[in-house]
């Protein structure tokens, strides 16, 4: 045991201090020898340190470098050190975080970081949650809990009752909601057809004239961080507005509603504390380990009422008992990672991280400019879009990029237009990374005569 579990973290060590030099993507001999997992399960097992050996050889070199400091694809947050490794320590004591009972040390866990997060996200003292996968399960959590709300409010019971013969309920979300909150939907069997588009602006988010006349059971879906643009739906115009009319509003905050934390930033999130259900990543801008995300609830019964698994199968409690909050029963703790990635950084830690991955947006999207590229959104958080001119120019310049290796930059569409999304969301970045990629950036596009 200690001597494999010794040899892992050298492992990772001889990993992470080869980050800054190889090719962020993998290359086409490291792909091609990922099909040396696959095989005939063999009938008699290998070794321990061989079965290491052979997935460290092997996989390896066929990652993708998104734990080092040049990923800029999707909106990926690398692992703080400190997340590691109490992610390590977490899954050699293998808890199951499903009860106090399972692991008292969960619960407590749990109940720390609920209070913290309810500190960062300036909801009340008395704001529950769950700690899920990732940002979509966490749509679906608060989407669950305003589910059973609003149908509770016109007397139905959804839980017992199911959908069938329920009243309709009205979800409203903005024309650029993002495909996980829609899956949620749909998973919910709210039914994403009936989902009604509201009206955007030219950054993605929701005009605020744009709300309809609320009747009956509705739910209303704002977004604070849009995937592309980092733009917010306006809370300040919205929230009030549509729970004075009835309606649930749910959150998808997935990365956005971490400006929360920074002072620099936390005007763009105003208004937000003030949402029935909030979806918040932890493996994005807080930087731990995968699969982290946080489903924070307002009025915590509404949840406890859609998730509770006591009434069926154990006694009631006083104390806050996981299960009753979360989709799943058995799973990891993953409250260790985010408590060690929030008592590490501390309030001030935390809004450094925030702010000086705004900041590397800004110095990005400043430079493209400055060389005569098209930045196609306001860079106010950490999302930089960039057009190279015509289409099949951008989609070259991404495609070489990728190739390069320096860094690595994945596409998107914005607006009718492709376009290069550049996100800077991982604590590994430097502004010496920045200066690279933007020189790499540039050489590449110029090489493809774009712009
Ligand atoms: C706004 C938003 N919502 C939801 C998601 C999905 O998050 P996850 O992949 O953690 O489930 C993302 C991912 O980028 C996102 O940006």
């Amino acid at each position: 045991m200690t001597e494999l579990l010794q040899d892992a973290a050298a492992r990772a060590q001889v990993y992470f201090s080869g980050l800054d030099d190889r090719a962020v993507a993998p290359t086409t001999e490291a792909l091609a020898a990922l099909s040396g997992f696959a095989g005939p399960w063999p009938e008699t097992g290998l070794d321990p340190a061989d079965v290491l050996a052979k997935l460290d050889r092997l996989g390896g070199p066929g990652t993708m470098a998104s734990a080092g400091p040049r990923y800029f694809g999707f909106v990926t947050g690398g692992s703080l050190p400190v997340a590691l490794a109490a992610n390590w320590l977490a899954s050699a004591w293998n808890q199951n975080a499903f009860s106090s009972t399972s692991s008292p040390l969960g619960a407590a866990l749990e109940t720390a970081c609920l209070g913290w997060l309810r500190e960062i996200f300036g909801l009340p003292a008395t704001a529950g949650g769950a700690f899920v996968t990732g940002a979509t399960m966490a749509n679906f959590t608060g989407l669950a809990a305003a589910r059973h709300a609003v149908l509770a409010k016109v007397g139905w019971d959804v839980e017992r009752d199911g959908l069938f013969g329920a009243p309709p309920i009205t979800v409203l979300a903005g024309g650029e909601g993002h495909a996980a909150l829609l899956k949620a939907v749909r998973m919910l069997g709210l039914g994403e057809g009936r989902v009604k588009a509201l009206a955007v602006d030219g950054q993605g988010a929701i005009r605020p004239d744009a709300l309809p006349p609320i009747a009956g059971p509705t739910i209303l879906c704002l977004q604070a961080g849009n995937v592309n643009s980092g733009a917010f739906d306006p809370a300040q115009a919205l929230i009030a507005r549509a729970q004075e009319q009835g309606a649930w509003v749910h959150v998808d905050g997935a990365f956005g509603i971490w400006a929360k934390a920074a002072p620099g930033r936390a005007h763009l999130a105003l208004g937000y504390e003030l949402a029935d259900s909030l979806a918040v990543d932890g493996h994005k801008w807080l930087n731990v380990p995968y699969d982290s995300g946080i489903a924070l609830i307002r009025e915590p019964n509404a949840l406890r009422a859609a998730m509770s698994v006591s009434a069926a199968y154990l006694p009631d409690q006083d104390v806050r008992e996981p299960y009753d909050y979360t989709p799943e029963c058995s799973r990891r703790l993953r409250a260790a990672d985010i408590w060690a990635a929030l008592a590490s950084l501390g309030r001030e830690g935390l809004a450094e991280l925030i702010e000086t991955c705004c900041r590397h947006g800004s110095m990005m999207a400043t430079g493209l400019r400055a060389a005569g590229f098209e930045v196609l959104n306001q860079v106010d958080l950490n999302q930089v879009l960039v057009s190279f001119g015509a289409d099949e120019h951008t989609l070259r310049v991404i495609a070489a990029l990728q190739a390069d290796g320096t860094a690595w930059c994945g596409g998107t569409h914005w607006r009718d237009r492709a376009a290069m999304r550049i996100s800077f969301s991982s604590w590994a970045t430097r502004d010496e990374d920045v200066e690279k990629t933007l020189a790499a950036i540039i050489r590449i596009a110029r090489a493809n005569n774009a712009g």
